[in-house]
């Protein structure tokens, strides 16, 4: 059974956080001193996010994207990947991490059935690394990529461009990501719950990433990929290297949005931008059997309107999306615990 929402659009992907807690500080994340943390009995088991997952993907949902926080901060975490690899619905099951862990446990996730990886990088310098997440440890991060794909799974890098911060970088950043293999994608800095610092200012648009790529490797073709759902528009250089921009502050991808996300907590939002969610964590413990939690999706799904980045990017004046106080009062606002 499928279902598709006001706009027309199905349930395609899941991204399921498995904890809010990070080891990294980004500046574009989590750049406050301290924070509210979800508290621990409501955080779901593994065979609680296996069965709500199994809801999802009996209505359509054939990606599930693990993520935190840093997803692996949560113990054991192959024995999750292991639990939902039986669901034969799905069809590409991936993790966004810092990378920090991973050289440790790449090959237990890869053994376990984890498809491939996807890891933040914002920069090849371990003093800027230092500076701007609070990691000692760049060095863990950029052997986690190799580990990772070394244990055979394809790996995509993520770098959030800020100007001023890490925009001296897209090239080196690009030629490292060819070296190991693995696929860049440059992500301009979005305004989301947790960017307390967000400016305009600071954000590179796609047309200027593409203009300072161009001007040293040369003539960059667009991948034509006429049914992709990816939030990433994919390119090539003339060498055949691909990367993509995710583009959603300045060219938002609304219209095709299939995904939705599941905190840490139980609580399902259909929108990265969305001022609420549908508490699905009650209902479970309270023993409601797999058809009436599917039906409950079914139907919020089915009425689902949002278009939440399209609508920040037509707002006259853009700032920061939630001010602090507000992110105390419900830290499910905040992108590390809705999962990125
Ligand atoms: P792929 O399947 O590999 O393309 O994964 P992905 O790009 O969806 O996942 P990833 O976790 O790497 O997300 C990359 C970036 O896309 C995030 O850091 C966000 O900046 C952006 N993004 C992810 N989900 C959403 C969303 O629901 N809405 C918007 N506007 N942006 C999103
Ligand atoms: N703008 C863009 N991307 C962000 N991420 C976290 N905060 C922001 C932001 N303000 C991204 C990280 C990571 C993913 C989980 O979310 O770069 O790749
Ligand atoms: Fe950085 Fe991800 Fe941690 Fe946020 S959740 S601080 S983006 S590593």
């Amino acid at each position: 059974m499928s279902v598709l929402d006001r706009l027309g659009r199905p349930l395609g992907s899941l991204r399921l956080s498995v904890t809010d807690r990070c080891n990294m500080r980004c500046r574009y994340c989590m750049p406050e001193d301290d924070y509210v943390w979800l508290p621990r009995a409501s955080l779901l088991t593994f065979e609680e996010m296996a069965r709500l997952t199994g809801g999802f993907t009996g209505l359509g949902v054939r990606k599930v994207r693990l993520t935190g926080g840093e997803p692996l901060l949560r113990h054991d975490l192959p024995t999750l990947v292991e639990l939902l690899r039986r669901d034969r619905r799905i069809e590409d099951l991936a993790i966004t991490t810092n990378g920090l862990l991973l050289a440790r446990q790449a090959a237990e996730l890869r053994a376990a059935g984890l498809d491939r990886v996807t890891v933040s990088l914002d920069t090849l310098r371990a003093e800027r690394a230092l500076e701007f997440a609070r990691t000692a440890r760049h060095g863990d991060i950029l052997a986690g990529i190799e580990t990772a794909r070394d244990a055979g799974l394809p790996v995509k890098l993520n770098t959030v461009v800020i100007r001023g911060f890490n925009d001296d970088e897209l090239v080196p950043l690009l030629e490292h990501a060819r070296a190991v293999g693995a696929e860049l994608r440059y992500i301009e800095y979005m305004d989301v719950g947790g960017a307390t610092r967000w400016s305009m200012e600071d954000v590179v648009p796609q047309r200027e990433i593409l203009e300072r790529l161009a001007a040293r490797f040369g003539p960059i073709e667009p991948v034509f990929e006429p049914e992709s759902r990816a939030p990433a528009e994919r390119f090539r250089l003339s060498d055949g290297t691909t990367f993509g921009v995710i583009a959603s502050t300045t060219r938002p991808f609304c219209r095709d949005c299939d995904r939705s996300r599941l905190t840490a907590d139980g609580t399902w939002y259909l929108c990265l931008y969305a001022e609420a969610g549908v508490d699905l964590r009650a209902p479970l413990r309270a023993g409601a059997d797999d058809a009436a939690l599917a039906e409950l999706v079914r139907a919020t799904w089915s009425e689902r309107a949002d278009r939440g980045a399209e609508q920040r990017a037509a707002a006259p004046e853009r700032g920061v999306l939630h001010q602090i106080g507000a992110l105390r009062a419900d830290p499910r606002r905040e992108m590390h615990t809705r999962g990125g």
